[in-house]
């Protein structure tokens, strides 16, 4: 059972980005622990991170047989993309949002999401944290699943 954990553009500057908003915590620290509670739950991470809007699309279009869920934290094309919903809606897969900041807590133009509507559940707020969440969440779905 793999899980992919895809992630949008400027997040590879997590750690210098704007820490009072997204934390000291670097993108590859969050990597690392999501690879060891997906040991825990006895499912393989793949965790990925790209600037390029498209790249996002292909990433949910080739998900292999293997891919069982996506985690995703689209950043700003949260806010402006219907490629990557349209993209989820084709795979079909169980999908949980995540971002690191309270969005409903910021500027207007980030208390809309496209992707909200396919999601499977939607975390916000709760930093690094939630991506660990976000896997216990999907590791119990593909058990509901397999059930
Ligand atoms: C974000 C929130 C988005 O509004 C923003 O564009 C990001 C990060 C978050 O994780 O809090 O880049 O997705």
């Amino acid at each position: 059972n793999t899980v992919l954990i895809l992630n949008g553009p400027n997040l590879n500057l997590l750690g210098r980005r704007e820490p009072s908003v997204y934390g000291r915590e670097t993108l590859d620290d969050i990597a690392a622990a999501c690879r060891v509670r997906g040991e825990k739950l006895r499912i393989r991470v793949d965790f990925r991170q790209t600037n390029h809007e498209g790249e996002l699309v292909e990433w949910i279009q080739q998900s292999h047989a293997d891919v069982r869920g996506i985690i995703l934290n689209a950043a700003a094309y949260t806010h402006t993309s219907v490629a990557i919903p349209d993209a989820l809606r084709a795979v079909a897969l169980p999908c949980i949002e995540v971002h690191l900041s309270n969005v409903h807590a910021r500027e207007s133009f980030r208390h809309h999401s496209y992707i909200s509507p396919v999601a499977t559940g939607v975390i916000v707020g709760l930093g690094s944290q939630g991506y660990l969440l976000a896997l216990d969440a999907m590791a119990r779905l593909i058990a509901d699943a397999d059930a």
